[in-house]
């Protein structure tokens, strides 16, 4: 049985009882792939849980804070660390080339529609790198009830289509926490950011 959460704000009964069962996961002692791989199962219950889609109303139409992306922060786990964010993308809105660093991303898209391009390293450089060489890897579209696993280290690029796009994102550890790579695909250079300024908001 997973532990009660009481010193944390409230949560729609649905995000609650997620917040339990990957509490639970690491109860067990589980190691993060496995933790997060069955944890794509929980969020996609989630996903379809009505009160959280209409919550989803009283969210910003979308979300940069001093032209920096912006995601809501619903939840930080007092014990494991993992997050639940929303991000809300503008019509059109098209990210950098990057990756979520040592992170563990399951990005759930709750409304809207956006291609994601993968990409692949094919220097062998340091994992944080100044410089390297990135090649395309692929592309998919993401829609409502889709869970985007994005593994560490992985490279990719969000593209929104035309109109706006609402991903539920659990995160193995808050933006900020970590360093993510950024990369500029014409001259090969790397920068690193601290990801998405994190916005408390209550979702109950
Ligand atoms: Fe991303």
């Amino acid at each position: 049985m997973a532990t009660e959460i009481s010193t944390q704000p409230s949560l729609l009964p649905a995000a609650k009882s997620f917040v339990s069962r990957v509490r639970a996961l690491f109860e067990k002692g589980l190691e993060e792939p496995q933790i997060w791989e069955t944890a794509c199962g929980y969020l996609r219950e989630l996903l379809e849980d009505e009160e959280l889609k209409a919550h989803t109303g009283t969210w910003p139409d979308s979300l940069s804070v001093e032209g920096k992306p912006g995601n809501l922060l619903f939840y930080e786990d007092p014990d494991y660390g993992f997050v639940l964010n929303a991000l809300i993308k503008a019509p059109g809105l098209k990210t950098s080339v990057h990756d979520h660093g040592k992170s563990w991303t399951l990005y759930g898209v709750l409304e809207g529609a956006e291609t994601v391009i993968r990409f692949e390293r094919t220097d062998d450089g340091p994992k944080v790198p100044k410089t390297a060489t990135v090649r395309e890897a692929g592309t998919h579209e993401v829609f409502p009830g889709y869970i985007d696993f994005v593994p560490p280290w992985e490279i990719h690029q969000e593209n929104n289509n035309e109109q706006r796009t609402i991903g539920f994102i659990v995160r193995s550890q808050r933006s900020g926490t970590f360093v993510q790579n950024r990369f500029d695909l014409e001259t090969g250079a790397v920068s690193q950011y601290d990801g998405p300024v994190q916005i408390p908001y209550e979702l109950n």
